[in-house]
């Protein structure tokens, strides 16, 4: 657990007393000698990422980057054009979504450490990820940056994450705090919903980013929260963020994010970036140095800010300097390589098409435009100017070329003509296998920031195309790139193979290809539901999402994702949880141990199958006669396990007496009451093997 002060050290581990009563001490020695305007200086920006530096007490420019998958290209210093340098590259890590994928929290961590040692070694202090928001909606343009539906899973990948980036002595960044779910009107519209939706689905992530992982820094929404901006809402910021959960770190605006200097001074905010006025002018900067002349506000309002920004300045080695970091070192590839192979998730597998055996293939036809896209720098500002990045096509070519004959066909693009499916087709028609590598881009308005997808259909004709193809060949695969669900329906039941690749990083297309010829036995689980009609999920189904008149209400409150799919018995097309391996797992002996409200699952996890493979046990908790709706089944535990083939595998797993426990609003607390609770254990939301109850004796 974290410390009081939230802020941690070493791998994560919490600061000695000594040393934290040392950082302290050195915060109010500084503070003490401060004059006004040098404190102010440290409130706000003094280009798009940076604050000014106070030569006189030795602390020099601060410096903070995108973002949540690579150190991004240095822009400005006071624009957003990029600033045409030869030093601004880094490794390009597969998006978040496809880090959720992995479900491997261990392997999260790993992925942190990469970003804070390159972030160490261009010279940052802060680095403005990860983003946890819920995925509410199919559309939301920055699914692909968050880590999908659900906040237990979220929770867990997140705390390795930034004890990973943090490890480095850099600052991770957790933001949009809070109901940042749409990026439709997302500098202007007001979220509501319920206490309990709030505590139960939106705020997990981002308790636990701050009490368990310890970060030091949290970023605000643009969005409102019940009538007021997140950059300076005195709820989410002053009474859950730093009374509530004791949170010491500093909260810094969104770009542009705040609006108003009584508010950022009274409610919450502590560092003021983006704002499109001159620097003087930014809401924490003359006006508030005026207010503290002229009596308007406590100089103690200040001091707190900044007292928050100096501690994270100290704990990231601002001051002091640091050990020099790497980047692109064969470490980071082989952990970006080691995410995508284990986030990329076989959706079907029929009639063992997959994997692909090199000796038996004598020609392929690998067919779609993303099979030669690359991706690093779209997205917005979570693009990565990154050092290399191996394409589908290269990563195939790589893998197979030497023994099978390769060829590539365009099938679609955004301004292509139906010639581009005649002659897929025609490649399709004289190959062994087609690879057909589809799905969505970062262009707007697909998986970017600043838009929302108008729907959730393939782009540019790829459904007619991929029809065509596995008429002309069955032996046709589909590998999705895609940050978030799409519809697959006119084609799903057609193809033999599917896989969901996400944007999978720079070695993205090499994964691709380990998996495909199986030298990797895919491990990735969704970690989102997949519906088959936009309109079965919840906020479309309520006709409650985008909002009208610049309100959005959270209808389906608790009842996101497969909570909604259960609670409505709707089938969806691929359900949360679900991930295919070459090889086949039996779960059974389900035991449950009970002490001190803690229960303790086992069960024994069978490789069934004549290959090495790793399985995502999932254990789902039913509250069997709740006082209070509640969701059917949800996530409570989850462990990754590797097992030779013919391995068994005792598991255990503990549910805390959290698990058990929902939001009470009329207690304004969580409350695990007494009575019947079923856990279920399996391989997805909707391949639940076993199951076993549990009688709670009291509440606690
Ligand atoms: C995004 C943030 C990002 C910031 C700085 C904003 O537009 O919402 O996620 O960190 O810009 O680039």
């Amino acid at each position: 657990m974290a410390t009081t002060t939230g802020i941690t050290w070493n791998e994560g581990q919490p600061l000695e007393e000594d040393a934290l009563r040392s950082l302290e001490a050195r915060v109010e020695s500084l503070l003490a000698r401060m004059t006004l305007e040098e404190k102010i200086a440290l409130v706000h920006g003094d280009s798009k990422f940076s604050t000014a530096p106070i030569p006189r007490l030795g602390i020099p420019r601060r410096w903070l980057t995108d973002g949540p998958h690579g150190v991004r290209q240095e822009v400005g210093p006071h624009t957003w054009t990029p600033a045409g340098r030869t030093d601004d590259f880094s490794t390009y890590m597969p998006v978040d979504v496809c880090l959720a994928a992995t479900w491997n929290p261990g392997l999260a961590e790993e992925y942190g450490a990469v970003l804070g040692e390159e972030a160490r070694a261009r010279g940052k202090h802060v680095l403005l990820g990860p983003g946890v928001n819920v995925m509410r909606t199919p559309l939301n343009g920055r699914n692909f940056e968050y880590f999908g539906e659900d906040p237990h899973l979220a929770s867990r990948m997140v705390v390795g994450y930034i004890r990973g980036v943090q490890s480095q002595q850099v600052a991770a960044c957790v933001k949009h705090f809070a109901a940042n779910n749409q990026e439709h009107e997302r500098t202007t519209i007001d979220v509501r919903m319920d206490d309990r939706t709030l505590r139960e689905i939106y705020l997990p992530a981002f308790k636990a980013a701050v009490q368990e992982a310890g970060v030091w820094t949290v970023m605000g929404a643009y969005n409102k929260f019940r009538g007021q901006y997140c950059c300076h809402n005195d709820f989410l910021l002053n009474a859950v963020l730093k009374r509530e959960w004791g949170f010491e770190g500093l909260v810094v605006s969104d770009w542009a994010g705040a609006h108003d200097t009584d508010e950022a001074v009274r409610c919450g905010l502590d560092l003021e970036m983006g704002t499109e006025k001159p620097y003087p002018d930014y809401y924490l900067s003359t006006p508030f140095l005026e207010g503290i002349r002229s009596g308007k506000y406590p100089e103690e309002l200040l001091d707190d800010k900044a007292r928050r920004n100096l501690r994270v300045m100290i704990a990231t080695g601002a001051l002091d300097g640091r050990e020099p970091g790497f980047l692109n070192t064969s470490d980071h590839q082989e952990t970006a390589r080691r995410v995508a192979e284990e986030g990329i998730v076989l959706l079907k597998n029929e009639g063992g098409l997959l994997p692909l055996d090199c000796a038996k293939t004598k020609s392929i036809a690998v067919i779609g435009q993303n099979a030669i896209l690359k991706f690093a720098a779209g997205g917005d500002s979570a693009g990565v100017k990154a050092f290399y990045e191996v394409t589908a096509l290269e990563g195939i070519v790589g893998r197979a070329g030497e023994k099978v004959n390769v060829c590539f066909s365009l099938g679609y693009a955004p301004d292509g003509g139906a010639e581009l499916i005649e002659r897929a087709v025609e490649a399709a028609r004289q190959a062994d296998v087609v690879i057909l590598v589809a799905g969505l881009n970062h262009d707007k308005p697909y998986d970017t920031e600043g838009a929302d997808r108008p729907d959730m259909k393939l782009p540019f004709g790829q459904d007619a195309l991929i029809q065509k193809v596995v008429e002309a060949n069955p032996r046709t695969i589909v590998a999705n790139v895609s940050g978030a669900p799409v519809d697959m329906e006119a084609w799903f039941d057609r193809i033999p193979a599917v896989l969901q690749a996400w944007y999978a990083g720079m070695e993205g297309g090499a994964a691709l290809a380990r998996v495909l010829f199986g030298d990797v036995n895919p491990s990735g689980k969704l970690p989102c539901t997949f519906p088959r009609r936009l309109e079965d999920s919840p906020a479309h189904a309520l006709d409650a999402y985008p909002g009208r008149d610049g309100v959005t209400v959270y209808e389906e409150g608790l009842f996101v994702g497969y909570r909604w799919f259960d609670a409505k018995e709707i089938a969806p097309r691929l359900p949360f949880g679900h991930g295919l391996s070459y090889t086949a797992f039996a779960y059974e002996n389900l035991r449950l141990a009970e002490a001190d409200g803690r229960v303790t699952v086992r069960f024994d996890l069978v490789n069934a199958g004549g290959r090495e493979g790793a399985e995502v046990a999932q254990v789902y908790v039913e509250d069997v006669a709740p006082r209070l709706p509640r969701p059917l089944r949800e996530l409570k535990a989850f462990q990754k396990v590797l097992l030779g083939p013919g391995e068994r595998r005792t598991v255990t797993l503990d549910l805390e007496p959290e698990a058990f426990a929902f939001f009470d609003p009329e207690q304004n607390a969580w409350v695990a009451e007494p009575g019947e609770f079923r856990i279920h254990v399996g391989g997805s939301s909707r391949d639940l093997r076993l199951t076993e109850s549990y009688r709670a004796q009291r509440g606690k």
